[in-house]
């Protein structure tokens, strides 16, 4: 070990090798700057407000944005009844029996389809089971889905624009003269 410390003389900080650690240095500093860049530019194109990966590609976006599909027309029970409901795969054969039926996602649908198989969304809202909550209630006094949900039309992904958290409805049924008595919502 020492011998071998012996035989390397420290580098001399002059010359040519200053001039090398300069430049690299500069292109590291570059190279930093490139991935801050792209890290922004991903940023942008692809924000963290993104929600959840779903197993097919549903987008909102597409369907009641650009295509102006009513919600109710998959979310059935929301009028009637405490849940929304997610839609069966026939909602969805309504119209891609006939509509892009070689785009490899929706051959994908379809072959859930024809095999009996439901696709597992996976859920986005998820209230704690010791909460009760019931759409219809809110959707009879008025509310549009977007006051909870958001701008559900310009969501590829759906994400959640606050947590249900106790304080966030009980604020609500405050505002509104609701009740806000414990037993309504924990039963
Ligand atoms: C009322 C008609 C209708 C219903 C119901 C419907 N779709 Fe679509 N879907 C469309 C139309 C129209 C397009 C866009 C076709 C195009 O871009 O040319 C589309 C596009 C798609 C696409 C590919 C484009 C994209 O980026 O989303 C997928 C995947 C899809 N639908 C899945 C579904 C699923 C899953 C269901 C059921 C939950 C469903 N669709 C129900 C009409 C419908
Ligand atoms: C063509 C059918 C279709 C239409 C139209 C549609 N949805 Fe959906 N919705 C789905 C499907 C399928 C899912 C489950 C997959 C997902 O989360 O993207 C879903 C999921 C959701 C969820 C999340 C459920 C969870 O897991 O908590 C919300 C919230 C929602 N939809 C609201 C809306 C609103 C609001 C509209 C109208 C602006 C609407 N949807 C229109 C099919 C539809
Ligand atoms: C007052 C707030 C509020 C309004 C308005 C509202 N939702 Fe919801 N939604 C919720 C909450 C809270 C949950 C979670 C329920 C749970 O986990 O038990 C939920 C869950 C859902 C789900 C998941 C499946 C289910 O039924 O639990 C869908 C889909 C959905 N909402 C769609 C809609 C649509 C479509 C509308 C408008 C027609 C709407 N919501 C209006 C608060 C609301
Ligand atoms: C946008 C405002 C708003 C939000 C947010 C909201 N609520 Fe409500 N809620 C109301 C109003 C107003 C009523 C009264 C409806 C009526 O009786 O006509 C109500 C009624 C209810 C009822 C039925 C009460 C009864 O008399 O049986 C339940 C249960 C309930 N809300 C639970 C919740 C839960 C749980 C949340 C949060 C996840 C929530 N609400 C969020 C406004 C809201
Ligand atoms: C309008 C609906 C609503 C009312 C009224 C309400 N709660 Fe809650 N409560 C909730 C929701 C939603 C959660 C779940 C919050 C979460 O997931 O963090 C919750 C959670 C809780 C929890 C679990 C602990 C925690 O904070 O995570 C307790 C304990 C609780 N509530 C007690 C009460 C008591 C006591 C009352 C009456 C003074 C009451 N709640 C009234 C909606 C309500």
């Amino acid at each position: 070990m020492s011998a071998e410390q012996a035989t390397n003389p420290p580098t001399p900080r002059s010359g040519p090798s200053r001039r090398l650690r300069r430049a690299a240095a500069w292109t590291g500093a570059g190279s930093l700057l490139l991935v801050l860049g792209m890290v922004l530019l991903c940023y942008f194109y692809y924000p963290a407000g993104l929600g959840k990966e779903q197993p097919i590609p549903f987008s909102h976006r597409v369907h009641a944005g650009d295509k102006e599909i009513s919600c109710l027309m998959c979310h059935t029970t929301a009028t009637g009844g405490a849940r929304a409901g997610i839609p069966p795969l026939e909602t969805c054969m309504l119209c891609h029996r006939r509509i892009i039926i070689t785009y490899p996602k929706v051959k994908e649908l379809r072959e859930h389809y024809f095999a009996g198989r439901p696709v597992p969304w996976v859920r986005v809202n998820d209230l704690p089971d010791y909460v009760y909550f019931d759409h219809s209630m809110h959707l009879l006094r008025g509310f549009d889905c977007g006051k909870c949900h958001g701008d559900v039309k310009g969501m590829d992904r759906i994400v959640q624009p606050q947590e249900f958290k106790m304080g966030y409805c009980v604020q609500c049924h405050r505002d509104n003269g609701a009740s806000h008595d414990c037993t309504i919502c924990h039963r």
